[in-house]
This record gives C-alpha cells, structure tokens and sequence, in this order.
C-alpha cells in the first residue's frame, strides 16, 4: 500500500475511512482511529476497538478502558498525556482477537500513524498488541519487562516500546496487577528520562 501522499494525521484518517482492505469493517458501527494527544510523545497501542468503543468511535472507554485510565494516573499520564491507538480500527466480531490477516491488512496504517506522531515512547497494551507490532510469537510473559526497538519504515531510528498486560486481562486476573504495576513503573521511569513527564517534588507542589 502506498501511503506517500499521506502527510498528515487528517490525511491518514481520510485514508484508514476509506480503506476497504480489512474485513472487520463490515462488522463494524464506527471507525475508530485515536484519542488523546498527538503531540504528547507516548503512544499507547491496544489491541481492537470492543463494543463502548465501536459506538462511541474512541478507543478504550470501555471496562478496560477506565481501567486504562487509572493505571495512566498511577504514573501521573493521563489521556492528554499520550496519544491511543489499536492494530485495528474496527471492532471484531464478539470481541474476538483480530486475526493475523486483519492486523496486517492494517499494518500500514500503524507505521504511517506512528511515524506522523513520531513518539519517543510505545507501550504495548497486551499480548495482542506486543506479539503482532513486534512480529514475534513470544508471549507477553516474556517479553514484558524489556524494551524492545520497534522498527518504523519511515523513521530513521526505532521507537522503544514496552509491551504490559491489557487492561481487560487485569480485569480477569487481578493478581497480575502487581506485575503490571512493575512495568507501569519501568515505563515512568523512561518517560521522566525522555522529559516527557515532570515529577512534582514536593517544593514544586507548594
Ligand atoms: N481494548 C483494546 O485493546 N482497545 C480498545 O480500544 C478497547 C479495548
């Protein structure tokens, strides 16, 4: 697919409506495409658009997504913080998990997303997400709590990106929330370094 003539985040969403390359779109009420803040420097990458999202056209406003919420605040981000997105833009069928067919269909949309927004960070929301933008079969067992450089065809220098659990996995799985918390804080840890994020010390917060 050909996306050169696609310069800005308004062409590429003119672009992904138009698209009628991935089956899921049939399916599908809405397209859903991003939310938060194009400039932030983060991007977080879920996995598809469930049944509040397919509504409403914003990714995560589910369960998982105030979950998602919560765990931004924990590390002081929040929506206006970072910028979200999904392998895909239309919800699967019963909230099934889009097929390796589906997500690559989509593919080129993502790299061309990510290299308008040019972040300095990923996060990988779930094994969905770490497993098809990283291109590996390893599980989201392994490869969380690493960072990985994620290869972009239009940028010269990879983006590093964290693969963590999915909010709605936590859901499932409470006790996997102290593991998630650990990557949470690895995360913080890289934004803060990035200058992405200040810590109120407690002078700057009187
Ligand atoms: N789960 C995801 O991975 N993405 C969404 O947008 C909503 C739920």
């Amino acid at each position: 697919m050909n996306l050169s003539h696609v310069t800005t985040l308004n062409g590429l969403h003119d672009a992904i409506r138009a698209f009628q390359g991935c089956t899921l779109k049939t399916g599908a009420t809405r397209t859903v495409i991003g939310d938060g803040n194009p400039h932030a420097g983060i991007v977080l990458i879920g996995e598809a658009p469930g049944a509040e999202e397919d509504k409403q056209g914003i990714p995560f406003v589910g369960r998982s997504g105030k979950l998602l919420d919560q765990m931004l605040e924990a590390i002081g981000l929040s929506r206006q913080k970072v910028y979200i997105t999904n392998t895909v833009f239309w919800r699967p069928p019963d909230n099934r998990t889009p097929t390796p067919a589906e997500v690559a269909s989509c593919r080129p949309f993502l790299d061309k997303h990510l290299s308008l927004l040019a972040p300095k960070l990923v996060l990988l929301v779930g094994g969905t997400a770490a497993k098809t933008v990283l291109n590996t079969d390893v599980g989201i067992g392994k490869l969380r709590r690493q960072w990985h450089m994620l290869e972009n065809p239009y940028l010269n220098t990879p983006i590093p990106a964290l693969p963590t659990f999915h909010p709605a996995y936590l859901l499932r799985n409470p006790p996997a929330k102290k593991d998630a918390w650990e990557d949470l804080k690895m995360f913080r840890d890289r934004v803060v370094e990035a200058g992405l994020l200040q810590l109120e010390t407690k002078e700057s917060a009187a």
